[in-house]
């Protein structure tokens, strides 16, 4: 079924990555302090944030340990949980616990390429090629959130061995979830090569897009409906690590309702912000503000997270805070 989507979703053209280890609760707390305007609906840069993945079978065995590891701050919305899992069932069950959390949406990992995921647990990138186990994982989900506001949302990869959009795009969005993120590279590619954001591949699956809306316009008007009725939004995710290659990409693809940034945000909690969008301006001052503001929110919530996580955050986050500097360190040592 096509639902009304919630406004959050409508106004949001651009969304964190989920990231394991780096998406956690200090981190999405920092760039939401930094990016989130007061008021979100008059602001441009309006984006969603996404935890970090959580297993349902995880969930669902061990609730109240996972409920601390998925806490988050009203400025964090709109904010997605990322559930992943083999299991229909499970996902129906463990997205009953997220919507009781209140979270704004849930979405499905079908992209992780690692192989604990995909081959001990036959998930993650697995389901695109478990076509079937995919549909009904969808399926199920939208059961678990019926007649409430939260939105089901996949997050894949455009194939497994090989770019396979014209299958795998069409089925997808036959189950019509609210968004679908499409990672622009296979799960063989893993992220060794550059995304897909040439026209054989993001403007094919635009045309795929629009061949969908068109489709669902026509049933509409042969129903005589006139509800408000949308079909699934697109976001395009890879490589991207500015405000400008945004900007250029909707330039490219206008049917593209939003872009989600990954690793392009490490070290600049600011990079959503419509002030600062341009890294370039930031100067020395202002980054290492930043590097303390985010150790401090690591202390602050390091009963959260075991401490490998702590240090290997920290760690990740040092480095891209001071990465911009190391001219700055060499010219020290000359
Ligand atoms: C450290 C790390 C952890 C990641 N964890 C997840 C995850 O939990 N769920 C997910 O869907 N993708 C995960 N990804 C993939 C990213 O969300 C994103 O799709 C990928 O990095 C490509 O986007 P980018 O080029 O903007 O970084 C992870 C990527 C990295 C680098």
């Amino acid at each position: 079924m096509i639902g009304i989507k919630p406004k959050w979703l409508l106004n949001s053209r651009m969304a964190i990555s989920p990231m394991v280890d780096v998406t956690d609760h200090p981190f999405r707390q920092l760039v939401s302090l930094y990016s989130k305007s007061k008021d979100q609906s008059s602001s441009k840069s309006s984006f969603i944030t996404w935890t970090e993945f959580v297993s349902v079978d995880g969930l669902l065995a061990n609730p109240n340990r996972f409920k601390s590891l998925l806490d988050y701050s009203e400025i964090q919305r709109p904010i997605v949980c990322q559930l992943f899992g083999s299991d229909p069932d499970k996902f129906n069950r463990a997205t009953k616990i997220v919507a009781d959390l209140g979270f704004d949406g849930v979405d499905i990992n079908m992209g992780c390429p690692v192989r604990k995921v995909v081959e001990r647990q036959s998930s993650g990138s697995a389901l695109i090629v478990d076509k079937p186990t995919a549909v009904s994982i969808i399926n199920a989900t939208k059961q678990a959130v019926a007649g409430t506001d939260m939105s089901v949302s996949v997050k894949t990869r455009i194939g497994f061995d090989e770019i396979e959009i014209e299958q795998w795009i069409p089925t997808l969005l036959q189950t019509n979830p609210d968004l679908l993120t499409l990672h622009l590279r296979t799960k063989k590619e893993l992220s060794n090569c550059p995304a897909h954001w040439e026209n054989e591949v993001m403007g094919r699956v635009t045309e795929l897009l629009k061949q969908h809306r068109d489709e669902h316009q026509q049933q509409k008007s042969n129903n005589n409906n006139n509800n408000k009725t949308t079909t699934t939004r697109l976001f395009g995710n890879g490589d991207i690590e500015s405000r400008l290659q945004i900007d250029e990409m909707f330039r490219r693809y206008s049917l593209l309702d939003g872009i989600m940034v990954g690793r392009g945000i490490y070290g600049k909690p600011w990079f959503f912000s419509d002030e600062n969008q341009h890294d370039d301006g930031i100067d020395l001052k202002c980054r290492l503000v930043a590097l303390v503001e985010h150790a401090l929110l690591i202390e602050q919530h390091k009963e959260k997270y075991d401490l490998q996580h702590n240090l290997s955050s920290l760690n990740l986050h040092l480095k891209s805070y001071t990465q911009p500097l190391c001219h700055l360190g060499e010219i020290i040592i000359r």
